[in-house]
């Protein structure tokens, strides 16, 4: 083997991923002392904590004071359909408004109520309006300020080097091994503590809202390292993404729309989501038209809603599947989704509160949405499995590995709570960078292992001495195609073998694809490389899908239409590699500490009361 030039770097913690929580993870790790250095894939700033527009979620309690960490505990687990990570809900819904309050200290510029104190708006699942918003910006406004707080910390920044390889002695993770994107360079870091934090792995269906970044690279590198996966069926179909025209299909259209009272129709004009209210949330949600109406208008003129919210703020798995039951039933838009309309709003209101997607549609579509209605279907945005963590320290069932943000799990279970992902960024990535900096303090740097590295490197460059194959690129377009068809909205038995078998012919093309010979800006090298990843990170998801045989939150099987108290509803999927091999076991769920319980029953009976009392009130 003919030994490769590699650039040595020694650092207390490495973070992979330069999204929220990559970022509020170095910015953690530095001010506990640690040399800290985050390597990114793309540019910074360019993350899909951005398509979190419409907020972040915590119960600050400024737009309805009866707001509490309690009923955002509650409104949590009943999402995540009993299936989060009770631990974390709690710790999530506790630390959520400090980590806001900061973010505001540092800079961050959110919408203001005529109190000057942070405004908050309705999202799906949510009892209160709780989303501390920047318009429809939240997400880019988070980005930016941290970045900027991040440059005052002494951060080392490696933007365009992807990592492929975590290095290993024993047990323990000691570092990982990058390419340079530009150059083609190879780097071995040494690391006391790696964080991942790179997102997630939507980019593996064609009809998805992130960028070419979202191709599961942690996810992977957690499995490869001999980590854990938990929840990996779970994936969440936001409803409302662009459908026309075919070039942005699959860009988000805020739920922020909605919660600042975008209504849902059909080809037939009618507000179909009254017929979609599922058991677990009949009687808290609006009725009649004019009671959904009545809710907004209240809503929007600032005061407390006396009456019930519209059944278009339900959450986000029961909205999709509703717009995919329309259009299977003939009653879609014109290409193949339902029609949102805010325009009642009036154009002063849409410029002031949702001023991205005025412009979005003007732009890309040619719609005005202060006249027109908009047309959106889902479109896959976020994926509630990851890497299984310790809620409190968020390290992984591997040594001196932490995951925090969207490639960690446990938060969402089986559904996510919009805006849940910003608080969960910001509250789960301060804690990684915090507990990924102690643990740096107890140790010396780790030595590179260099027959690691060569490994690694030997085993990135291998495409690249194929001398012939197919182009990565096609693998590429028909394996997502191939998971949108078969592992999409809804799932069955057939359809999720038949991915099985293909996601193995895929990873074998995959293996013996040829993107060339360059190193230099090889942006089809860098594509063969995703795929091995995409094709594992495809599996694990397919795995476990087939595995359920119930339906709940974001997975749902055709032949198992409803939820499985008894079992599914008691255990999770966990996922991990051996030989090259995913595998898959159940784990029982540890039942939720008694005084939880009692919070939730406590929840419960006052959101049953306040339901009684504005149904009454209509
Ligand atoms: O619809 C949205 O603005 C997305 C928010 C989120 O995913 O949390």
């Amino acid at each position: 083997m003919t030994e490769e030039h590699y650039t040595k770097h020694e650092y207390d913690v490495v973070i992979i991923g330069a999204g929220g929580a990559g970022l509020r993870a170095a910015i953690e790790a530095a001010r506990e002392g640690a040399r800290t250095a985050v390597i990114t894939k793309s540019l910074l700033g360019k993350a899909h904590t951005v398509m979190a527009e419409g907020g972040c979620a915590a119960s600050l309690g400024n737009a309805d004071d009866r707001d509490s960490w309690k009923v955002h505990f509650h409104d949590t687990m009943k999402g995540s359909k009993y299936l989060a990570d009770w631990r974390m809900a709690e710790i999530h819904a506790k630390e959520a408004p400090d980590r806001v309050r900061e973010l505001e200290q540092w800079g961050a510029v959110f919408d203001r109520t005529p109190t000057h104190v942070i405004n908050q708006r309705n999202f799906g699942g949510h009892t209160f309006p709780r989303l501390a918003h920047v318009g429809d910006s939240t997400g880019l406004e988070i980005i930016r300020t941290l970045q900027e707080r991040g440059i005052h910390e002494g951060i080392d920044m490696f933007t365009e080097h992807t990592v492929r390889h975590l290095l290993k002695e024993g047990d323990r993770v000691t570092g990982c091994v990058a390419y340079g994107r530009v150059k083609g360079d190879f780097h071995a870091f040494s690391a006391k503590s790696v964080v991942l934090a790179t997102g997630g792995i939507t980019r593996c269906w064609t009809v998805c809202s992130g960028s070419w970044e979202y191709t599961g690279d942690g996810h992977a590198l957690a499995l490869w390292a001999g980590a854990e996966l938990r929840d990996m069926e779970f994936v969440q179909f936001h409803p409302t993404g662009m459908v026309w025209p075919p070039s942005v299909r699959g860009i988000l259209v805020t739920e922020g729309v909605r919660g600042e009272g975008g209504r849902l129709y059909n080809s037939e004009k009618q507000r179909f989501m009254f017929d979609y209210v599922p058991d677990m949330f009949r009687g808290d949600h609006a009725d009649t038209i004019q009671e959904a109406d009545q809710w907004v208008a209240e809503v929007v003129s600032g005061r407390k809603a006396t009456v019930r919210r519209p059944p278009e703020l339900l959450t986000r798995d029961v909205v999709a599947k509703a717009i995919n039951a329309e259009v299977k039933a003939g009653r879609g838009s014109p290409h193949g989704g339902a029609f949102l309309d805010i325009a009642h709003r009036g154009k002063e209101a849409i410029l002031h509160k949702l001023p991205s997607m005025y412009h979005q549609f003007k732009e890309l579509a040619g719609v005005d949405i202060s006249e027109e209605m908009m047309e959106v279907g889902p479109t896959a945005h976020y994926v509630m499995g990851g890497v299984r963590v310790d809620p409190q320290t968020q390290e992984t069932t591997v040594p001196g590995l932490f995951a925090c943000g969207e490639v960690a799990s446990g938060l969402h279970g089986a559904n996510r709570l919009g805006g849940n992902s910003l608080s969960d960024l910001i509250v789960f990535g301060k804690r990684a960078g915090e507990h990924a900096a102690k643990r740096a303090k107890n140790l010396a740097p780790p030595p590179i292992d260099k027959d690691q590295v060569q490994a690694a490197i030997a085993d990135m460059v291998e495409p690249l001495n194929r001398g012939e194959g197919e182009n990565p690129g096609r693998i590429y377009d028909e394996m997502r195609d191939m998971m949108q068809a078969k592992v999409g909205i809804i799932r069955t038995k057939a359809e999720l073998e038949e991915a099985i078998d293909d996601l193995r012919a895929f990873k074998a093309r995959a293996q013996a694809c040829f993107p060339g010979t360059d190193r230099r800006y090889n942006s089809g090298w860098h594509q063969a490389l995703d795929l091995i990843n995409m094709a594992d990170v495809s599996m694990a998801a397919t795995l476990a899908a087939l595995t359920r045989e119930e339906s709940r939150g974001g997975h749902t099987r055709d032949d198992f239409p409803t939820p499985d108290e008894g079992h599914w509803g008691q255990h999770l999927n966990i996922i991990w590699m051996e030989g090259g091999e995913i595998k898959i076991r159940q784990e029982r769920l540890e039942p939720i500490r008694q005084d939880l319980v009692a919070t939730l029953d406590e929840v419960k009976a006052m959101i049953k009361a306040r339901a009684e009392e504005q149904g009454g009130a209509r």
